[in-house]
């Protein structure tokens, strides 16, 4: 598979800091999500902590080499043996329970299984995926939103059917709403499918359909006709192991439009934001594997750029430390910081415009002043990719 593929050619192509500076290490910023803050406006509601969706072997789905279920249960007796702490980093090159390694970029669908799955009553797809807490807010999604709606917006005009699916909505379903409007902005005839693992969050939401946006239960095998635009997920995949998150990029991308003549084909941003959205990191796929990272922030609440460091989506997260490119990224990119603190008196802006136009020369930024404007940066993928 081609994400997979992806993934492994980026681990061989090391970030250009890896390669050619060699300066002190800066010490790792914590990657343990932090607990709702005082800013969130919704309590969590249903379950705490991430709850397993019944498995049933006869429902499923098919994994190369083996089926899900023996993977599983090879898993969790592996598990058995050596527990692994929250928010503590998968050791590189550990043995996977089928011998593969459970890394981010070495592991194969055998060696992490998608999620748990479960048939539904009336025999449809199993839905694939488990219960996690629904945190969710107005407006916390706006950086994400208006950065689809700038770099995919022409795509969405083009379609004949300009589909966008929000995977993962939560207790409420505002960020659904509120992704039909911005894309409406962009994409006249777009339209929303929201989709929620728990039914109670899909009932919630019916209330809100409207022309352009409905509301569907499901996970990650997606249960709409056609191929999507756009699938957003946002703070879903925060909630699994990172040993999951190949193989559901994999299963999310198979899902997209694919490419044709006048189209890149559908894209799949997936990333992890604070409670009320000043700090925002994502990655974008298409029907290829990956291609960028991008970071986005509040300026006037920004103290270094590694403030950012916190928010990073699941599989970049746990490789915030020295010898891993993310680490080097953001250590490099606090250096162009500070260098740039004179820019400081013209306004948080100006110095970060100053910062990534230093930090261009190192490494791939992929956009333009009229985003970094924004407070956002976008990097291609493969320089930040996990090595090993
Ligand atoms: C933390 S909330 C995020 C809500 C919203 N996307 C946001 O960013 O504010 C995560 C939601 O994803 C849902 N979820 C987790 N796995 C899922 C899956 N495989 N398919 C659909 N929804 C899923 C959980 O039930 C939960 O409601």
């Amino acid at each position: 598979m081609r994400v997979r593929a992806g993934l492994r050619d980026a681990v061989r192509r090391p970030g250009p800091s890896q390669t050619r500076r060699r300066r002190g290490p800066t010490p790792a910023t914590s990657g343990a999500p932090s607990p709702t803050g005082g800013g969130a406006r919704l309590a969590e509601t249903g379950a705490l902590g991430t709850t397993p969706v019944v498995a049933d072997a006869a429902a499923a789905p098919v994994v190369a080499g083996g089926g899900i279920v023996p993977a599983l249960r090879r898993r969790a007796a592996h598990r058995s043996h050596r527990p692994r702490r929250p928010g503590r980093p998968a050791p590189l090159g550990r043995p996977g329970a089928c011998g593969a390694p459970l890394t981010l970029v070495g592991m194969t669908a055998r060696a992490a299984p998608l999620p748990h799955s479960r048939h539904r009553p009336s025999g449809r797809t199993p839905v694939v995926g488990t219960v996690t807490r629904g945190t969710t807010n107005p407006n916390r999604l706006r950086r994400m939103d208006r950065w689809i709606a700038a770099t995919h917006g022409a795509e969405l005009r083009r379609a004949e059917d300009p589909l966008a699916i929000d995977l993962g909505y939560g207790a409420a379903p505002w960020t659904a709403v509120e992704l039909l409007g911005r894309l409406r902005t962009v994409a006249p005839h777009a339209r929303v499918v929201g989709i929620e693992i728990e039914p109670e969050r899909v009932a919630a939401a019916r209330p809100y359909e409207r022309d352009g946006l409905a509301f569907r239960h499901g996970g990650f095998e997606i249960p709409v006709a056609g191929r999507p635009l756009l699938v957003r997920a946002a703070n879903v995949l925060r909630q699994y192991d990172e040993d999951q998150v190949a193989a559901v990029w994999e299963r999310l991308c198979a899902r997209l439009a694919p490419a044709g003549a006048r189209s890149r084909g559908g894209l799949l941003v997936e990333g992890t934001c604070d409670e009320i959205g000043r700090r925002h990191v994502w990655v974008a796929l298409g029907p290829e594997g990956p291609r960028t990272v991008t970071f986005a922030t509040r300026l006037g609440s920004l103290e270094r750029p590694s403030d950012l460091a916190e928010r990073l989506p699941k599989a970049l997260i746990h490789r915030n430390v020295p010898g891993e490119p993310v680490h080097a990224f953001l250590r490099d990119f606090d250096r162009a910081w500070a260098a740039a603190a004179p820019y400081a008196s013209y306004g948080a802006r100006q110095r970060w415009l100053r910062a990534v136009r230093d930090l261009r020369a190192d490494w791939p930024v992929s956009d333009s002043p009229a985003r970094w404007r924004q407070g956002e940066v976008t990097v291609a993928w493969g320089a930040l990719a996990p090595r090993g």
